[in-house]
């Protein structure tokens, strides 16, 4: 059976990057699995999404923050449509065999292997004073990862390009486990989402709350319309033909139907203001937008609701973490 699996840091308010580069395509392949509805079904999969709070604490030491995000990235991810009767959705922090198997799973991780972990490697190569403003946290964050997607028996792991390392650490403490204690923990795959396109924030650079140039997901209509007037353009006359490829242009074919891409790239091509660009693109993002808009407010509205949903996800998931770490406690010899 397969196991899809994939976790979401609470680190920010989510974006309209993360909506289509992350939440989006996830909720859409779960639903393409037919998850847990059919289990009895060949070819069935279950489904794990979780919410990666202790990954957060490498960079969210505010906890009144870090409680903020944690709720919006739960209300987000209901409001978008991720169904918890079919996916298990849980915080990584409710689920403790997670830690102790990262704790048993540092044994047979090698220090090098982590050394060369991207965002570790940064640090210590930008920063003045390297290793000093690495925090253990930041150094371990694969491992705790691979921990996160061992725990489950996970066969897949859909994940942006960013990701892909860290899964390959997994595979690498899987197999470095495995080749001393027998076929122990699946090997998982690595899907990355190789179609999604980056979309780019209102600066022209890539939309991410490093920047500070996002749109956020659920902004009210009048923000988001003021967001998308600041939307970065060029100096070109209202009559001047103009080419389809702008950030401004990529971001309408994400929420327009094919044909009023098709129609919007006429009116490029013959010339449009870019003053009724963006009120067409502020009409079809408002459309998509609104009803998600809706439920989320509807979750936040119904903290209790969001909380049985995770309190839920995460006993289904502990049961199954159970399992993994009794068959890795009694392979190692401590039961
Ligand atoms: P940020 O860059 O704002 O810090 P994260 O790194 O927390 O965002 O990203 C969370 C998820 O959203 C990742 O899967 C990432 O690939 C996706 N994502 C973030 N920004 C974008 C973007 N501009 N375009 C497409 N996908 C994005
Ligand atoms: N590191 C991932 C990110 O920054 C989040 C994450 C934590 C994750 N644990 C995971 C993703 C396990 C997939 C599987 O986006």
């Amino acid at each position: 059976m397969k196991i899809i699996l994939t976790g979401i840091k609470p680190t920010g308010v989510p974006h309209i990057g993360n909506y289509f580069g992350a939440i989006k395509p996830a909720i859409d392949s779960a639903k393409l699995h037919q998850v847990r509805a059919d289990k009895s079904v060949n070819g069935a999969c279950s489904a794990y999404f979780f919410i990666a709070d202790y990954h957060a604490l490498t960079t969210v030491k505010n906890a009144q923050e870090l409680k903020e995000y944690i709720r919006q990235i739960a209300c987000t991810w209901l409001a978008c449509g991720l169904s918890p009767t079919s996916v298990v959705f849980y915080k990584q922090s409710a689920i403790p065999e997670i830690f102790e198997l990262a704790t048993i799973l540092s044994n047979y991780t090698p220090k090098g292997l982590l050394n060369r972990a991207h965002a570790y490697k940064d640090i210590t190569q930008n920063k003045a004073k390297g290793d000093e403003e690495v925090n253990m946290g930041l150094f371990n964050y694969p491992l705790l990862m691979a921990a996160d997607i061992l725990a489950f028996g996970t066969t897949d792991v859909p994940v942006g390009k960013d990701q892909k390392q860290h899964v390959e650490i997994a595979q690498g403490i899987a197999r470095a486990f495995n080749a001393i204690h027998g076929e122990i923990l699946t090997v998982p795959n690595v899907q990355i989402k190789s179609d999604v396109a980056t979309i780019s924030g209102l600066d022209g650079r890539k939309m991410s709350k490093s920047y500070g140039n996002q749109i956020p997901l659920f902004a009210s209509s009048k923000e988001l319309e003021s967001y998308i007037k600041k939307i970065k353009t060029d100096s070109s006359l209202p009559t001047d033909p103009k080419s389809t490829d702008c950030d401004i242009f990529a971001m309408y074919k994400l929420f327009a139907s094919k044909e009023e891409v098709k129609e919007m790239a006429t009116k490029f091509a013959k010339g449009i203001g870019w003053g009724e660009v963006k009120k067409e693109l502020f009409r079809v993002a408002d459309r998509e937008i609104t009803p998600l808009r809706d439920m989320y407010k509807y979750f936040q509205d119904r903290p209790e609701n969001v909380e049985e949903i995770l309190n839920r996800g995460a006993e289904e998931a502990r049961q199954m973490a159970r399992t993994t770490l009794q068959m890795v406690r009694s392979a190692i010899g401590v039961i």
